[in-house]
């Protein structure tokens, strides 16, 4: 066995998991390839401007990239060369036929195993590492070992990295979860991956922190986590509706439940609701499995997860329009991020996307600023009408009648309010949906402020 990875798929989970897993593994080469040449150019660039914003990932790819870290879009030679394969294409939600809406669009990654077929010359470890429904890798066995001349072994080890944190998250991970068969070749390749994590002359995750499970759990575990955390957002945000009707103070009552160790204080900021590539597509996919095995009920209950966030944005919308006397038509509102959280320029699903939409149908004149998204800002909201794009903060407000604070961007409070305030016309407010900045500060200047939960 020669000790060659390669990774198909140079997203935001292949490229910084490949790219920690060749630092942590300096005696194996990692290719990672894509079917998309402009990102793989990128990940190549001479100046480091890669394709994806993620704080740390520069300096570990500056470390091993061209020692044993390569990119590249040929993906035959490198399915030829490794005995380990990953697996981080996409798997979108589907958008058309049965489970529309719902289930996972599957046709990557059967094109993928297909490719892995074709080309390869010897056995190999096959690894998902896309969040799949469960099940998946009973299909790509099936469709690999079909009549095959080499042997397949799939294995599941789903990913938990956040994006902002992905490389914290992959140097320490709380666990990885590596799910496989229970025969003599399915131990074999839970060991070799094992080793990847945790081996002589390379890994870095302590064995105790790796856990190993069957392939069908591991798939509905990273399904599970992620609805379970998904839930736990609209939990605090159905809460947060009350906190407004009542006049408690959501972020006072997070404090409190948190502090119960069964519960924890992770996870319970109210805020404009969940985005993001996983949380979304994972419930949807958990509903539709519910379905299709019959469990109404138990679908029915992880639907309200995104019933209560899309709800969260509708609200938003609502009270801004109540707040500026029921007409936002004309009106210059400056979105204060764009991104689905702070430090990543992803706008997949982001909240800034849906309540930009519904006040571009109010009419109102919006001005889109955020420090990593502005690109991805614009290919969202082609199309609509009365949208610019502004990266300083201090124009975008320029003017503004109300500037609403979308994503938590470490540097939004300390900005100079109070010149904010004197560039805006009056009355001035700031919706800060995150309940990131000093609200008695910003009503001491002058400005009206709403925030989430209070
Ligand atoms: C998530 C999971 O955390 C990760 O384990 C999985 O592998 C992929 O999905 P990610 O989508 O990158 O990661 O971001 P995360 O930090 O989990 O945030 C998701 C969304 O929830 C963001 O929009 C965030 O703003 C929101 N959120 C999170 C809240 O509104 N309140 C919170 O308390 C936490
Ligand atoms: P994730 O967040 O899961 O990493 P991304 O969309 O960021 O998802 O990345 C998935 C990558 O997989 C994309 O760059 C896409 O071009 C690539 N991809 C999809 N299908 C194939 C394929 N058949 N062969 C190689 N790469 C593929």
């Amino acid at each position: 066995m020669n000790k060659n990875i390669v990774c198909i798929g140079a997203g935001y989970i292949g490229g910084p998991t490949m790219a920690v897993i060749a630092k942590k593994n300096p005696g194996r080469k990692v290719v990672v390839v894509d079917i998309n040449a402009e990102r793989i150019a990128a990940w190549n660039s001479p100046d480091f401007a890669l394709p994806i914003y993620e704080p740390g990932l520069e300096e570990v790819v500056r470390e091993v990239r061209g020692k044993n870290l390569f990119f590249s879009t040929d993906i035959e030679s490198a399915v030829k060369e490794c005995d380990i394969v990953f697996v981080g294409v996409n798997t979108p939600t589907k958008m058309f036929g049965r489970g529309a809406g719902r289930a996972s669009d599957l046709q990557y990654w059967e094109a993928t195993a297909r490719e892995i077929k074709n080309f390869a010359e010897c056995d190999k470890i096959v690894i998902e590492k896309s969040t799949l429904p469960v099940r998946t890798a009973a299909a790509m066995e099936a469709i690999l070992n079909d009549h095959a001349e080499h042997k397949f072994t799939v294995l599941s080890n789903p990913e938990f990295l956040a994006e902002g944190t992905a490389i914290k998250d992959l140097l320490e991970p709380d666990r990885v979860l590596i799910g496989g068969p229970s025969t003599p070749d399915g131990e074999a390749a839970v060991s070799e991956l094992v080793g990847i994590y945790n081996g002589e002359g390379g890994g870095w995750v302590p064995r105790e922190r790796i856990l190993t499970t069957n392939v069908w759990s591991a798939e509905l575990t990273k399904l599970a986590a992620n609805a379970f955390l998904a839930q736990r957002v609209s939990s605090i945000n159905a809460i947060a509706g009350l906190c407004e009707a009542t006049g408690a103070d959501v972020d006072e009552v997070a404090r409190v439940i948190g502090a119960d160790r069964r519960i924890g204080p992770k996870f319970l900021k109210a805020g404009p609701g969940f985005g993001g590539s996983c949380f979304k597509k994972d419930v949807l996919n958990l509903v539709y499995l519910c379905e299709t095995f019959g469990l109404h009920t138990a679908a029915e209950y992880w639907s309200g997860v995104i019933k209560m966030n899309n709800h969260q944005q509708e609200r938003i919308v609502s009270r801004l329009l109540a707040k500026m006397f029921n007409t936002i038509a004309g009106k210059k509102i400056a979105l204060f991020g764009f991104a689905f959280k702070a430090d990543t320029g992803d706008t997949r699903e982001t909240p800034a996307g849906t309540v930009a939409r519904l006040l571009a149908e109010e009419r109102a004149r919006l001005v889109v600023t955020d420090p990593k998204a502005l690109v991805n800002a614009r290919r969202d909201l082609a199309g609509i009408d009365g949208v610019s794009y502004e990266q300083d903060e201090y124009k975008a407000a320029e003017g503004a009648d109300a500037v609403v604070v979308m994503t938590d961007w470490r540097h939004y409070p300390s900005l100079d309010w109070r010149r904010i305030y004197d560039s805006m016309r009056k009355p001035a407010l700031v919706f800060d949906t995150r309940n990131c900045l000093d609200a008695a500060a910003l009503e001491a200047i002058g400005f009206s402020v709403l925030n989430i939960g209070k």
